[in-house]
């Protein structure tokens, strides 16, 4: 649905999200998981479908309450673990204009899972566990790019100031993402808050935008400098 007054600048464009968490499962009962509630990738949705695009929202285990944000005419498809969520974006991806990657998406998953629940009984009072790494979605999608399809990423960074920009520029050009998008967390601060404060670093390295507000302001400023970029 168009938002009233609001300019249709991403009229035409297919655009695929990613958010939530992953989760990757150690038994039939538990996980590894992270604390993204997935608020920010459907303020990016609802934003851009009142911009006027087509939406396909990735989602990976994102409460009712938060899903039930977002507007009629989005798609929803529904992941768990990070190869599944590198399945159903890398499917989306291959006819989008647009790909954005808000998901937090574990970084490993462990090597094996157990087919029963694991007990203390058999593990003993002390725990080793063997991780091995999930492909990096986001920088696949980026290599394997069309031309005109812009790829951006999001960053959650503990460090702050010059650190934080060194460091978003860094992992910017070693995804060969459009755009990273980079905002400031800690233990009290950027998960399950409804306000969100981000810079967002292009392709030379540049500032391309700054916001700070409610997860739909930040949103709208993402796309605006998305738009900026395919200019
Ligand atoms: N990402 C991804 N696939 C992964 C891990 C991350 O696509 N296996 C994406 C995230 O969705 C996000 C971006 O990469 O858009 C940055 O995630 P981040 O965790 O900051 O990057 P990492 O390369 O995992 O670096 P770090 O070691 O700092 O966690
Ligand atoms: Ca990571």
């Amino acid at each position: 649905a168009a938002g009233s007054g609001r300019a249709q600048d991403l009229a035409g464009l297919r655009v695929v999200i990613s958010a939530g968490g992953t989760r990757e499962p150690l038994d039939p009962v538990r996980f590894l998981g992270n604390r993204s509630s997935g608020r920010q990738g459907v303020a990016l949705a609802v934003a851009a479908a009142d911009r006027g695009a087509e939406v396909t929202l990735v989602a990976a285990h994102i409460d009712g309450d938060v899903l039930g944000g977002l507007s009629d005419g989005v798609k929803v498809v529904s992941v768990g673990t990070a190869l599944e969520m590198q399945d159903a974006v890398t499917d989306a991806a291959s006819v989008a204009d647009v790909v954005v990657m808000a998901a937090a998406v574990a970084d490993y998953r462990p090597a094996e899972v157990a087919e029963s629940k694991l007990t203390k009984e058999t593990q003993g009072d002390r725990v080793t566990m063997e991780l091995v790494e999930n492909p990096d979605i986001v920088a696949g999608l980026a290599a394997g790019r069309r031309s005109g399809q812009t790829i951006v990423a999001f960053a959650a960074e503990t460090s702050s100031g010059d650190e934080l920009l060194q460091r978003a520029r860094r992992k910017r050009e070693r995804k060969d993402v459009d755009l990273l998008v980079v905002n400031e967390v800690g233990w009290t601060r950027g998960f399950e808050s409804t306000d969100n404060e981000v810079v967002v670093v292009g392709r030379s390295g540049e500032v391309s935008a700054q916001a700070s507000g409610s997860k739909r302001e930040v949103a709208d400023a993402v796309w605006d400098a998305v738009v900026a970029s395919r200019r």
